[in-house]
Order: structure tokens, then C-alpha cells, then sequence
């Protein structure tokens, strides 16, 4: 069957408020479809902008199987081009950071300039025009320090979430901000599964004891009087100093600020501050979390010490790569201010539990018993996720059917 009326007819199948057709978890086929269809046209979290501050450095990476990279001109823009070299297509760059005063094709040496001009192609005919064969770009955002591509030929608007998100994070300084750790995990799972695992807190209580002590996981629709009390004395407080707290949201993505649960400062193994030098210039020790999520794969939290960035990278139908990386201030010393066990151990622990409900859950999903289920009213967030698959897949299999 054409794959456009495929994922529609699957989708039929699919009622909102309930997990997804088997196929959607499985099928390479829907995985080719994905690719195409969400992570190609989707804004993506890459890195800092600090990372790339010096003219001919560069950050390269994968986003399923596509390759591209971004590098700081000369001129100090930040650019970003497919990482296929203009003439027999090979990678330029492996992954990873790097520096160079030209990007050199490994292959036949092909030599582009920092902005993606083709400089130099030994031995191509006499008629041969340089001119056209420059890096193909993708676009590039910097928002409060943080790099943002789509490969989209006409990305989604990205002014609606600037306008929401760039005053809510500027004061955490991330443009001043430098990676402390990066960690990669590979989980047998669909790219959904680790998604509708990372979009709830309903597993959290009984499944993460090390997230539990700082983190609000009852913060839902269904909270205590106790726990509703509390949220509301953080928001007056917040407001009390000028902090928004209201939550703001678009299609493709959702900002909170969010208290932690009482007494506590950071997202740590007891709740205390883990970097002794803020991200954020307040002194207020309470200041809670401010959380952005961007469908449809990424999640960060900025907390007073350091912040978490958390992306979900397709690799195959039921194999996905999790991205962690901690931001702390650039000028916090490794051993004095802070040590990379205590910003990491949390989250560590955390993703360490994700993935094996992850891969449990997708062993459930295959078996011939599996059938959609209903999602709690703690799973809000699921619910919305899905949704907002459902909508965008389903416009993408139109337009292929048409
Ligand atoms: S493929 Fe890059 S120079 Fe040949
Ligand atoms: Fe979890």
C-alpha cells in the first residue's frame, strides 16, 4: 500500500486519547515516514552557540540519518550546511567539534570557504563553475545561546517560541554557558516510546526515587491540596520578583516554570545546589525550573546551577540514541565548583530507568496481544504529544497521496 494512505489508514485506526496502531511503533516503513515527515521539517536542539564562538569552528551531528553541521564565519555568523561534500556526496566532517580555517571534502579534496563557497576542485574541466556548487544550507537559529537547525526547506515559523522563550531563559546566561558532560545511550525502543515515556511523570513516582526527591513528579492535573498549595505559593513568589510563570505554548512546543518540590533548589541527589558558581544571576534560592519542550523530540530544564537538555534521536524503527548534555557557567572550574558525577548522577539514574521501561514497553508493543491503550489524566502531556503527531502525520500522508 502507498505509504501516504498507510499512515492515514493507521491513523483511523488511532483514536486520540489512546497509544498509537502497533505499526506506528514498529514498521520501518512508518520509520522512513517519520524521518520524511516530523524530524526533517522540525526545529532541533544541536549545541551552544558558545561552543562555536571562534570563526572556523564548527559542530557536527546527525539527525537520523542526515548529516550537516554549523560553523562560525569569519564574519561571526553562525551558518549550518548539509554535511555532504558538492561533488560525489561524501560526509566533510565526522561528528563532533572542530576547527579549520576551510572545510575539506576527505575524499578528493574539494576545499569550501567558511561560508560554503566552493573554493577549490582540482582537475574539473575547463568549464567547470565553482559558483554553483556551494554547501547546501539548512537554517539556523540561536535562541538565548542555544543552537536550533531544521533541515526544512521552509522550516516552521520559530518567532512565535522565540518571543516565549528567549525572555524566560536569557537569565540563565546560557550564551555564557559551557557543556560540562555529554552522555549518548543507545535504547532498543521506537523514537514515540522513548517520547511518551519522557513526556509523563506517571511512572515517576514509583520508577525514579532518585528524581522524586526534587523533582515534583505529582505535578499533574490530579495533585494533593498540599502539593496545589505549594505551587501556588511558589507562583506568588515568582511573580512577586517578575518571573512569569504562566505556562505558553504553540503547535510544536510548551514553556513552564515550575516550583521544585519544597525546600529543595536544584535537581540533585538531596536538592542542593550541585555548581557552586549560578547559571542565573538572582540570588533567590528557590527559583524552581523553567522547562521548554519541542516536539518531537527534545525536552531541557534550566534550574538555578546548571540546565538539561534531553533529545530523542531516531536511529532505526526500534532503536533510538537519548543525547544528555549539562550547561553550567562557563567560568565554574571542574573539581572546585562542581564535579560531573554530582550535576549528572540524577538524570543518569533517570534516563538508566527510561530506558528500561522503554524497551520493556516496546517488547509489550510487538507481541500479537498488544492493542491501544487509554492514557491516564496524569499523561496530559502524552496526550498532547500525540495529538500533535496524529495532526502532522496525517497532513504529511495527505499531501504524499495526493
Ligand atoms: S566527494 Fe568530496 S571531494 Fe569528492
Ligand atoms: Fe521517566
Amino acid at each position: 500500500m502507498h505509504i501516504g494512505k498507510k499512515v492515514q489508514a493507521l491513523l483511523d485506526k488511532s483514536p486520540p486519547g489512546y497509544t498509537l496502531a502497533q505499526e506506528f511503533y514498529a514498521d520501518p516503513e512508518i520509520f522512513a515516514f517519520d524521518i520524511d515527515a516530523i524530524f526533517n521539517r522540525a526545529w532541533h536542539f544541536v549545541g551552544i552557540a558558545a561552543e562555536v564562538a571562534d570563526p572556523g569552528t564548527y559542530l557536527a551531528f546527525s539527525i537520523g540519518r542526515n548529516a550537516a553541521f554549523v560553523v562560525r564565519g569569519r564574519d561571526g555568523l553562525l551558518r549550518g550546511f548539509h554535511n555532504s561534500c558538492r561533488h560525489r556526496g561524501s560526509r566533510i566532517c565526522a561528528d563532533g567539534h572542530g576547527r579549520s580555517a576551510r572545510l575539506i571534502c576527505p575524499y578528493h579534496k574539494w576545499t569550501y570557504d567558511l561560508d560554503g563557497r566552493l573554493l577549490a576542485a582540482p582537475k574539473m574541466a575547463s568549464d567547470f563553475n565553482s559558483g554553483e556548487y556551494g554547501l547546501s544550507p539548512i537554517r539556523v537559529e540561536v535562541l538565548a545561546g542555544c543552537v536550533y537547525v531544521s533541515l526544512a526547506p521552509d522550516p516552521l515559523d520559530f518567532g512565535d517560541f522565540r518571543a516565549a522563550v528567549e525572555p524566560r531563559l536569557l537569565p540563565y546566561r546560557l550564551a555564557e554557558a559551557k557543556v560540562a558532560f555529554r552522555s549518548s545511550l543507545i535504547e532498543k525502543a521506537n523514537w514515540k516510546l522513548a517520547m511518551e515515556n519522557a513526556r509523563e511523570c506517571y511512572h515517576c513516582a514509583a520508577s525514579h526515587p532518585e528524581l522524586r526527591i526534587s523533582y515534583p513528579v505529582s505535578h499533574g492535573i490530579a495533585v494533593s491540596d498540599e502539593q496545589r498549595a505549594h505551587e501556588e505559593a511558589f507562583a506568588q513568589r515568582m511573580r512577586s520578583l517578575g518571573v512569569p510563570t504562566t505556562p505558553a505554548n504553540g503547535e510544536w512546543w510548551h514553556v513552564e516554570r515550575y516550583a521544585l518540590n519544597p525546600g529543595m533548589e536544584s535537581i540533585s541527589r538531596d536538592g542542593r545546589p550541585v555548581v557552586a558558581r549560578r547559571l542565573i544571576a538572582s540570588q533567590e534560592p528557590q527559583i524552581g525550573g523553567f522547562w521548554w519542550a519541542l516536539q518531537p523530540n527534545s525536552f531541557c530544564h534550566a534550574l538555578a546551577d546548571y540546565a538539561f537538555v534531553f533529545s530523542v534521536v531516531p536511529l532505526g524503527p526500534e532503536e533510538t540514541r537519548i543525547d544528555s548534555t549539562w550547561l553550567v557557567h562557563k567560568d565554574a572550574v571542574e573539581g572546585v565548583d562542581y564535579t560531573v558525577e554530582s550535576i549528572t548522577e540524577t538524570w543518569t539514574s533517570t534516563n538508566l530507568q527510561d530506558r528500561e521501561l522503554a524497551e520493556n514497553n516496546q517488547r509489550g508493543v510487538n507481541s500479537i496481544g498488544y492493542r491501544p491503550g487509554p492514557y491516564s489524566t496524569e499523561e496530559d502531556f502524552v496526550v498532547r504529544f500525540g495529538n500533535w503527531y496524529r495532526s502532522t502525520a496525517y497532513a504529511a500522508a495527505k499531501a504524499l497521496v495526493r
